[in-house]
């Protein structure tokens, strides 16, 4: 089968027509450019089988980002799996924001809770290449898949390390200029589990207890131990949950307490400044 063949055949079967080119350039490991230069050349039956898988896999609702096993964030294309979620774009709000509130970005220290995939770690780290970046994740392997992003990537300015919050840290070290997070926020119950690629992603990624509340409170309420004074606390959480972040923020004696707006208009991220 052709390349355009092939791609005619599986606009029909998917809902969204752009997966189509998205499973041939991870197959072929061609460029787009490559693909539409020559459309007339032949996929192999080997190439042919697994695409059929793909469409498969993808038409009983698994993301495409596990099975390509990539994302892109913040421009840098991320190994994923299972294990860990996938990065959002609202996401990038949180480091488009962090960069912001800096004044100076030389030899920062920066603390990222939850780290994933390492996206938000490696986009800061990235952007301030004079600056070190700690990432810690409660999943041993979700640490490792991060340290491997960092290798493929070539950023060395972070460190992941495994930790439960900010338990490898000692609380009289006032170290981090800012600490940022998208930690677990949803609620157990919240029908939004049983729908699209949030089914196929990692619990203990999404659900907190106490309304999705309880790892935030958490956070809110050490970080302050670990920042140095006016040092910036970056959270993101749930469109329905800021006034009672805010609230959070402010019972914990932060300062400058703000919620900002995702990409499309919802509440996403809010911040605050610690006192001394
Ligand atoms: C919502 S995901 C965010 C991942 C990544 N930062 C991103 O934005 O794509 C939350 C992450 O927090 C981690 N996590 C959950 N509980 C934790 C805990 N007690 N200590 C450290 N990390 C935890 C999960 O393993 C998961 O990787």
């Amino acid at each position: 089968m052709k390349y355009q063949t092939w791609l005619n055949y599986a606009y029909n079967k998917l809902l969204f027509k752009r997966e189509a080119l998205i499973f041939l350039k991870h197959v072929l490991k061609k460029k787009e450019a490559d693909i539409f230069a020559y459309p007339e050349q032949e996929i192999t039956s080997n190439q042919q089988m697994r695409l059929k898988k793909l469409l498969l896999l993808r038409n009983i609702g698994l993301p495409v980002a596990y099975l390509i096993n990539e994302k892109e964030f913040w421009s840098l294309p991320l190994f994923v799996s299972m294990k860990t979620m996938i990065p959002r774009p609202e996401t990038e709000h949180l480091v488009e924001l962090s960069l912001k509130l800096i004044n100076d970005r030389r030899n920062l220290k920066i603390l990222d809770l939850g780290v994933g995939a390492g996206s938000i770690s490696l986009a800061l780290a990235k952007e301030l290449p004079d600056s070190s970046i700690i990432g810690v994740d409660i999943d041993e392997s979700v640490v490792s898949i991060a340290t491997q992003n960092s290798i493929n990537l070539s950023i060395s300015n972070v460190k992941f390390f495994k930790s439960n919050w900010f338990s490898i840290f000692h609380r009289k070290n006032k170290f981090f200029d800012m600490i940022v997070s998208n930690p677990p926020y949803v609620h157990e119950d919240d029908p939004c589990l049983k729908v699209g690629d949030v089914r196929y992603e990692p619990r203990k990624a999404l659900i907190s207890k106490r309304d999705g509340l309880f790892d935030i409170e958490l956070i809110v309420k050490q970080s302050k131990f670990f920042l140095k004074e006016s040092g910036w606390l970056i959270i993101e959480h749930g469109c329905s949950q800021s006034e009672q972040v805010r609230k959070l923020f402010m019972y914990h004696s932060y300062a400058t307490v703000k919620t900002i707006q995702d990409y499309s208009g919802k509440d996403r991220i809010t911040f605050g400044r610690s006192k001394s």
